[in-house]
């Protein structure tokens, strides 16, 4: 399967999905990796690996990037099957969403749908759940609709917020997890072991 990687930050997650398509556990290309911030860590690691960067929106910053009308040419060019969001910052098109049905991801550093929504990115989350006084916390992997961290939930992990955790703590223990679990659920999508139940719930199957 071909994927393309959409990315605003350091791309951590980027990279592992990246290493374990290379290496074989995910049976699949990174083919394209998306930007709105073309000086990210992302898209150096991106260059660095001869993986076409493509800027997208178009603002005041990034004049040269793409609409969403283009974006989506762009992406059916590198006939590209599915997307993953991996700290990309900018709410996707409902253009991209028509042309790419039950076929984007997203991976957000909470257990959705608690601490998700506009606002809830970065640190801040970590800041919201050790000042909820939570006790646990963890990545999720979820589908991507038209509004912030609110498509199906697809994949979650729980790690323990512990006592004196700074939000940085906590970033890094759930960071760890994203990784493992964004790779997993990565080759769960090239080997289309992903079913839909009857209400809309997508469930992961164990390989045979
Ligand atoms: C991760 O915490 C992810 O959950 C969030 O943004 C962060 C991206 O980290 N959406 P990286 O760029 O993959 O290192």
């Amino acid at each position: 399967k071909k994927l393309a990687v959409f990315v605003s930050g350091g791309g951590s997650n980027f990279r592992s999905i990246h290493e374990a398509a290379i290496q074989g556990s995910v049976h699949g290309d990174v083919v394209v990796l998306v930007t709105n911030k073309p000086g990210c860590g992302g898209a150096g690691y991106a260059r660095d690996n001869a993986i076409p960067v493509i800027l997208s929106p178009r603002t005041k910053d990034v004049s040269d990037g793409l609409s969403s009308t283009d974006l989506v040419t762009a992406l059916r060019r590198f006939e590209v099957d599915f997307i993953l969001l991996a700290g990309y910052l900018k709410l996707i098109s409902v253009e991209l969403i028509r042309a790419y049905p039950r076929s984007i991801l997203n991976i957000h550093p909470s257990l959705l749908p608690s601490f998700g929504g506009k606002g809830y990115y970065g640190m801040k989350v970590h800041k919201a759940v050790i000042a909820s006084g939570a006790r646990y916390s963890g990545p999720t992997v979820h589908f991507v609709d038209e509004h912030y961290d609110t498509g199906r939930i697809l994949a979650q992990r729980v790690v323990p917020v512990l006592a004196n955790d700074t939000a940085e703590e906590l970033a890094a223990r759930v960071l760890h997890e994203e990784h493992r679990l964004y790779v997993e659920v990565t080759a769960a999508l090239c080997e289309e072991r992903i079913i839909w139940r009857e209400d809309g719930v997508p469930l992961i199957q164990n390989r045979e």
